[in-house]
């Protein structure tokens, strides 16, 4: 046989449908040479830990070069590393560690905006340079003295607190920022900066990665015109970006973007980050007949647990049947075109087991297990992020100086000078903060979790001792082999990837409950999402007799009844 057809294609059609992909937010991984942030060394030396866990793709939060101001989402410079966390040998070796192990390797992508230190920016600021319009600049409000108060071009406000417009003495222009003023959106109306843009991503693919995670990437496409228009009945076009998400020309810059870097022709996967996508919106990005992006992050599931109006910060309560019927909406909406990402967690969001779950001693595991049985259950590909597969929970800092996160930062400072109640905001930050996800990865129970031998940008959860790696590898109960064995069912389980999903009892306040169908085979997943055990209504159940039972999250107990957090798996007769 020639060497061609003995070959094995690494990347094939629709390869990351059965894939499940893990979530390392570098700076808080594995820190190598001690100086308490963590790097790509370091995450090189744990490569065989995730090759245990059995995840098929290691997805890298931002290790560019960056000022750091959004730790990474800010990039100076898109060929490079950021010293912090090591070289361009460093990721090389990682590339070649990935694939050594048969995993495959995804880049962060941040290209709705880059750093103001990045070198574009830095000559766009000249009003004479061929990069002014790489860009958004636009003079003050007409009838208004620019920089005075109120002069900004729109009333939009950043993500990350105050105007989105930043004042640019220089030139008496302001540039756009859906961020923070160190990250000033690049002009994609500009096909100019859109070849840059994938000439960049060409150099990444040609060195070895097999994909991107791409940062708000909805947000690209801007209104013909940046005016103010009156936000959606009932919301505030604060920190929900309204004005400029899924803009008239996102479809077609995805498609070029396929075409010009390839993305579909050399099989790479494709997930976009989309604040406020809907359905529909998921729908044309991913149905691949349209060659766009392979899926999306939605937001939808990861906002019910806020008030209407979009302000992550103001707390409201999430029924179970709410956040049911969200996952089985997207389920049911992409199921016959595009594809699904499920997640519930990432760095930007507080931890599962604290938000979903509940992480009090004696149902941490079982309902950080149940919660990974329920999502690994649906359709659509998983992500991990970092420490869920231990149930890592949430910091429960109680000051304000704990906090490192700008977003946590700006907005305490924001909500007290509106005259919010201190204990009410601090409360609001220790239920949503960013930094309940960025602790350091607890590896062990040794000092600093293990992490560091220097001292932590962050410190460690003290809960380390309990919760840590080395404790969870070493007992068959616990979560990590939980989820190692969720990801081996997908691998081993068409059904798992392709079935259909139903879901059952919608409005039952306790019971997670659905069915999955396949060509040859049916899945029943049953979840108690409660403290209290649950009689099964089997009566609204399909028939029991006769299945199997493939994974579940405790040992034998009644047919008819699950344990407080108990999850089963079935494969029905
Ligand atoms: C989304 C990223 O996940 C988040 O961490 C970042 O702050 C913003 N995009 C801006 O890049």
């Amino acid at each position: 046989m020639s060497p061609e057809t003995t070959a094995v294609d690494p990347r094939p059609a629709g390869w990351w449908k059965s894939a499940v992909v893990y979530q390392i937010y570098p700076r808080s991984f594995a820190d190598y040479n001690g100086d308490g942030m963590g790097d790509l060394p370091g995450i090189l030396g744990k490569l065989d830990y995730l090759k245990q866990l059995g995840v098929d793709v290691v997805w890298l939060s931002p290790v560019y070069k960056s000022p750091q101001d959004d730790n990474g989402y800010d990039i100076s410079d898109y060929h490079d590393i950021d010293p912090l966390f090591g070289s361009l040998a460093d990721l090389d070796a990682i590339i070649a560690g990935v694939h050594d192990r048969g995993m495959k390797l995804v880049m962060d992508l941040v290209v709705n905006h880059t750093s103001d230190e990045h070198q574009w920016f830095v000559e766009s600021r000249d009003p004479a340079s061929p990069k002014r319009d790489w860009y958004w600049w636009r003079p003050a409000r007409p009838g208004f003295e620019p920089g005075a108060p109120g002069a900004e071009p729109t009333g939009w406000k950043a993500a990350f607190g105050g105007s989105a417009w930043e004042f640019d003495e220089r030139s008496g222009e302001y540039y756009l920022h859906i961020f923070s003023r160190k990250q000033p959106d690049l002009n994609w109306e500009n096909p100019t900066v859109r070849q840059a843009i994938y000439a960049m991503m060409r150099w990444w693919v040609d060195r070895g990665v097999d994909g991107f995670r791409m940062d708000v990437i909805n947000l690209i496409s801007k209104p013909a015109e940046l005016a103010d228009t009156a936000p959606p009945e009932g919301q505030a076009y604060d920190a929900n970006f309204g004005s400029v998400m899924n803009g008239p020309r996102l479809d077609e810059f995805l498609a070029e973007m396929n075409r010009e870097v390839g993305l579909d022709e050399q099989q790479l996967i494709t997930v976009g980050e989309t604040p406020g996508a809907t359905i529909e919106v998921a729908r044309s990005i991913t149905d691949p007949d349209r060659h766009e992006l392979n899926m999306v992050f939605t937001f939808e599931h990861v906002s019910l647990d806020s008030q209407p109006g979009g302000v992550k910060w103001h707390l409201a309560e999430l029924p179970l049947p709410v956040l049911k019927k969200n996952l089985a909406d997207w389920q049911e909406g992409l199921a016959d075109a595009g594809w699904n990402s499920l997640y519930w967690n990432n760095h930007d969001q507080p931890r599962a087991v604290s938000r979903f779950g509940d992480d009090s001693p004696e149902f941490r595991v079982a309902s950080a297990k149940t919660l990974g049985t329920v999502l690994h259950l649906h359709k659509g590909t998983p992500y991990v992020y970092q420490g869920e597969e231990l149930g890592m929970t949430n910091t429960y800092f109680t000051d304000i100086s704990q906090y490192q996160d700008l977003e946590s930062v700006n907005y305490h400072a924001e909500a007290l000078s509106l005259g919010l109640e201190a204990e009410a905001v601090l409360h609001s930050l220790s239920v949503k903060s960013r930094d309940n996800a960025r602790t350091p990865m607890q590896w062990n129970d040794r000092s600093h979790a293990g992490f560091t031998e220097g001292i932590p940008w962050l410190p460690a959860n003290p809960n380390y001792l309990v919760v840590n790696a080395e404790a969870a590898v070493a007992d068959p109960d616990s979560v990590f082999h939980h989820y190692r064995k969720l990801i081996e069912l997908r691998h081993e389980n068409p059904v798992v990837v392709e079935g259909r999903f139903e879901l059952l009892l919608p409005d039952h306040e306790r019971l997670w409950a659905f069915v999955r169908t396949g060509a040859d085979s049916s899945l029943l997943v049953l979840a108690n999402l409660s403290r209290e055990p649950l009689e099964l209504p089997v009566a609204e159940l399909p028939d029991l007799t006769g299945s199997t039972l493939l994974l579940g999250t405790h040992g034998a107990g009644s047919p008819t009844v699950l344990a407080p957090w108990e999850s089963r798996i079935l494969r029905l007769a």
